[in-house]
């Protein structure tokens, strides 16, 4: 029986977003309030969904403590009230939209679970606005 399990998590951030190669109106037009050159964060909202098989003797999917442990190193400590663009080295080239975010955070996770967990990452920017990645 595949089981999938949920943990849930928070960060607050700051960040920008802009398209280097193009000049400040086009990035303006583009990104708006996220454009802000003086950066502004938003609070995060992060669920790690890990799906697998239940273990017949313990009865878990995976140790949600283990899987608290990885959140906490790969994301929670790295990522909380920090600058993205500025202090996080995922983002220095990569334009940190909550995407691209749910990505790397997929990317992290991902390395820590290894291959017999599928892994899906949903990502709040804001209450209303979530994104969703499962490494397709
Ligand atoms: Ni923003």
């Amino acid at each position: 029986m595949r089981v999938t399990v949920h943990r849930k998590a928070h960060f607050n951030a700051a960040h920008r977003l802009y398209n280097k190669s193009w000049d400040d109106s086009k990035n303006e037009a583009t990104f708006g309030k996220c454009n802000n050159p003086y950066y502004h964060g938003h609070n995060y909202e992060l669920i790690t969904s890990v799906t697998g098989e239940i273990d017949p003797e313990t009865g878990y999917v995976m140790d949600m403590k283990v899987l608290k442990d990885i959140i906490k190193e790969e994301v929670e400590d790295p990522f909380d009230h920090k600058n993205l663009n500025e202090q996080v080295e995922d983002f220095f080239e990569l334009n940190p939209t909550a995407e691209n975010i749910a990505v790397v955070i997929w990317n992290k996770i991902k390395k820590r679970l290894g291959d017999k967990f599928e892994l899906e990452i949903t990502l709040y920017e804001t209450p209303r606005n979530f994104v969703t990645y499962k490494g397709e």
